[in-house]
Order: C-alpha cells, then structure tokens, then sequence
C-alpha cells in the first residue's frame, strides 16, 4: 500500500522539481513574508502543481502544506508538503534546495520524498521498506565518533540575531570535523540518510521541513530524537538525527552545552 503512495510522492515531487528548475532560470520575484521568510513565485508555482495532483490521486487525504493552500480532511491520512525546501538559498541563486513531499497515518510516517532538482538527486522511503537515493538502497554512515563526524545544522529566519543555535554550532564546530549550514533542512536529513552527514540538529522547523527527511533517515538505519533524547514528534521544539552511532555523544554534548550556557536551553 505504501508503495503505491511513495511512486505518487515520487511523481510529483519530480513534477515540482520541473517548476523549480525553470523558475530558477528566471530573475527572482522575491516577496516578504513578515519581515525576513522569503516566499517566491516558484515557491507558489511548485505548491500548486503539488497540491492538485495529490488532491486529483487522494481526494479524501489531508494536505499541510507550507504556502497555506493545502486542505483539511477528517482523513486520518495527511500530507506534509515543503513546495521548496530552501527559499533564501534559492532566491540568492545558491543552487541548494528541494521539494519535501510526506505522507503519515496519525503519528506514523508511511512515505517520504525529497528531491533536489538541480542536482537530480531523488531520496525516497517507505515504511518498513528501506531508503533510496536515485533507486539503489541507502544507509547512514559508519562513523562512530563525533571528533570525526560532519555535521549540519540550521537557523530560522525569524529572531536571528539571538538564536541559541549559536553556542551550539559554534561548540560543535571546534569537536568535529566541521559543521555545514546548507538552508535546507529537508535535504540536510536526507544528506545524514545518505551517509553523507554523520548528525544534524536544528530548532524550530515545521513538519513540512522534517517530515520526509525524518522517514529517511530512520529506514536508512539512522536515529531520530529531540535534542534532549526525547522522542521526537513533527513540529517539536528541537530535532537530532544520526548514523546511531554518535547520538548519544551528540546528546552528551548538548546537555553539557545547555548546562553551561543559560543563553543556550535545550528546548524553546
Ligand atoms: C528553511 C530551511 C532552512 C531552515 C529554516 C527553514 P524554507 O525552510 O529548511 O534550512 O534552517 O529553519 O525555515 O523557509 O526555505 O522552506
Ligand atoms: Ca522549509
Ligand atoms: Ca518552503
């Protein structure tokens, strides 16, 4: 059953990744939402093809979609739609960025896609059938500790100029072999999947951000929690995700940061 939502998800994403790569050879049309979230017409041109063909496919499901044109259902089936993972990279012509489509039942993940259009990188999973990047079958890195590690982490656009991520990519910085911070949160979950990443941690994202790259990571063999070691539901206040192998180390880390650090709190 799954299978036949994540050949959907597939589809479409790819679909939408079209839109993106023609509008990313066009000048931007940048607009603001509120005073610094960018939002683009490919933002919406890519949203649209979304939402209608996943309404065409599944009309009874629900859909939460970034832009606001997704729909609400008494489906206990609900999409979870990134229509372009990564605005400010793209509206800079930085070309990293994707489309996150998910499907989930209640509190479970059945199917994630995210795909990087310019790069033509497909990361797809279902539940209980493993992870792919581009079809052939993909697992988390080997690494096993953090003094080796790369990692990614994020920042929000909005309260920037006092973000606690700060002391923790700052701290993380010095203890690994580095930390990358790429603007798409979609596709840095599905870097960790891919093996390319060892962690990543980030405050405050929206399940559109995280749905597919959460389903992703965990049937690549990797690890998801909050920053605490909690489990983590979409939406929450803090995500961490890994190969397995480092994520107590990254945990220890964080705990002993927050600790140290007033400016610095594990939640917020
Ligand atoms: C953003 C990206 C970024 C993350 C931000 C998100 P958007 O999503 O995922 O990596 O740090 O918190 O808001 O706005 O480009 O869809
Ligand atoms: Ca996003
Ligand atoms: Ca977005």
């Amino acid at each position: 059953m799954s299978k036949n939502y994540l050949e959907a998800a597939v589809e479409i994403a790819q679909e939408a990744g079209k839109v993106l790569r023609e509008e990313f050879a066009r000048p931007p049309d940048i607009a603001y939402k509120g005073d610094f979230d960018l939002v683009t017409q490919a933002d919406r041109r890519s949203e649209e093809v979304i939402v209608a063909r996943l309404h065409k496919y599944f009309p009874e499901h629900a859909i939460a979609a970034e832009e606001g044109t997704g729909r609400e259902s008494a489906s206990e089936f609900r999409w979870h739609v990134d229509p372009l993972d990564g605005t400010t990279n793209f509206a800079h012509g930085y070309p990293c960025f994707a489309v996150s489509i998910a499907l989930a039942q209640g509190d479970t993940l059945l199917a994630g896609v995210v795909y990087n259009p310019i790069y033509d990188e497909l990361f797809a999973a279902a539940r209980g059938a493993g992870a792919t990047f581009n079809g052939q079958p993909m697992r988390v890195s080997k690494n096993a500790t953090l003094a080796t590690s790369l990692l990614c982490t994020g920042f929000p656009n909005h309260k920037r100029q006092a973000h606690p991520n700060i002391h923790y990519y700052w701290d993380f910085t010095l203890r690994s072999h580095g930390v990358r911070r790429d603007g798409s949160a979609a596709l840095d979950l599905a870097c960790v999947a891919a093996g390319r990443f060892d962690a990543f941690w980030e405050f405050g994202l929206k399940p559109w951000d995280t749905a597919a790259g959460v389903l992703l990571v965990e049937e690549a063999g990797g690890k998801i929690s909050d920053l605490a070691g909690e489990p983590y539901r979409l939406g929450g206040p803090t995500i961490l995700a890994s190969n397995t192998l480092v994520h107590a180390e990254m945990q220890r880390v964080a705990a002993e940061i927050a600790r140290r650090d007033p400016a610095a709190p594990l939640q917020r």
